[in-house]
């Protein structure tokens, strides 16, 4: 990835004044990966959707047949933080779709990323490590930080651990999420339910939020992956 320096955010240098701190731009933002979806508007959050949304969309869902030839660029592509957010992206067709959540808490959409990730401390927060006391306030409905990433990270694990004996992915610390395809993945055929249950777990660590950007639907896709690989 490419590092990203001020002027990514900010209209830098026009008048020489704080006005050029304006954020380059707060317009609402389409879903790029399916244009009939839309993505709610999240005010300054809209900065954020911009870069932080899928780019490519599920291959599985769309292909005829019963299996799909793996590609290098597998997955959602990158930064999904966005689409994991709304609940939209992840390979739902090889799943049994009863009980797929359809609700965010209210909380989390309102100003989106920028709430939890910049307007905490001063509100100029540029760590961009969220806030404690923000998150837990944003997602108190559905529980607490401990115990949501604790569930996520529990059924991750048996899910990766699932792909790794289907030999279509390995563990791999030297990548940013620990895993890679296992090396001759791509140009291969797969069958659907284990190419789109990869997808999903992609999807969900790549997010890196480990449930926290949206609980129920990070939690169903798992559940149900795991359920589909089980048939
Ligand atoms: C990822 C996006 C992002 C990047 C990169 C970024 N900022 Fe910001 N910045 C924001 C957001 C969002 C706010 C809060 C704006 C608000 O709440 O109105 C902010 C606020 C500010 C403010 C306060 C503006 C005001 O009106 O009070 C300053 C000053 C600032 N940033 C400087 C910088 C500098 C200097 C850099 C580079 C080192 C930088 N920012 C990089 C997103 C970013
Ligand atoms: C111009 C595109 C762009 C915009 C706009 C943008 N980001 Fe990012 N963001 C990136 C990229 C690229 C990275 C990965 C940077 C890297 O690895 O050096 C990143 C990384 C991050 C990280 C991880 C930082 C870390 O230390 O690992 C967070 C959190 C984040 N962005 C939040 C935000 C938030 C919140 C906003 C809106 C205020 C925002 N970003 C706007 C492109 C963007
Ligand atoms: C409800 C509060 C909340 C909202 C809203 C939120 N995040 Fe997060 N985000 C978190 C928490 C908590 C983590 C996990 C941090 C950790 O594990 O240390 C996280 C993790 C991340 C990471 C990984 C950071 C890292 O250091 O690895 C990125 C990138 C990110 N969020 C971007 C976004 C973007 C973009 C949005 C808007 C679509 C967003 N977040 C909305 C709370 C939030």
């Amino acid at each position: 990835m490419t590092t990203i320096n001020c002027r990514a955010c900010h209209k830098i240098h026009t008048n020489f004044e704080s006005t050029d701190w304006v954020l380059s731009t707060v317009s609402k933002v389409p879903c790029y990966v399916k244009p009939t979806d839309t993505i709610a508007n999240m005010g300054k959050g809209n900065l954020c959707v911009n870069c932080h949304q899928a780019l490519s969309i599920n291959p599985v869902d769309t292909a005829t047949g019963d299996s799909i030839k793996v590609t290098n660029r597998f997955g959602s592509h990158y930064g999904p933080q966005v689409s994991v957010l709304i609940g939209r992206g992840g390979c739902e067709s090889i799943l049994d779709t009863g009980g797929r959540p359809t609700t965010i808490p209210a909380a989390v959409l309102t100003n989106g990323c920028i709430q939890c990730h910049v307007n905490v401390l001063d509100g100029k927060n540029h760590t961009f490590k969220p806030s404690k006391a923000v998150v837990t306030a944003a997602i108190l409905s559905i529980g607490n930080i401990d115990t949501v990433k604790a569930a996520v990270n529990t059924l991750m694990l048996e899910l990766r651990d699932t792909l790794v004996v289907r030999k279509i992915l390995k563990k791999d610390s030297s990548a940013v999420i620990g895993v890679s395809l296992v090396p001759g993945a791509a140009g291969r055929s797969e069958s659907k339910k284990v190419a789109g249950a990869c997808c999903n777990y992609l999807m969900a660590a790549e997010d890196e939020s480990r449930g926290i950007h949206n609980f129920l639907y990070v939690k169903w896709l798992l559940e149900k992956s795991l359920a589909a690989l089980k048939e």
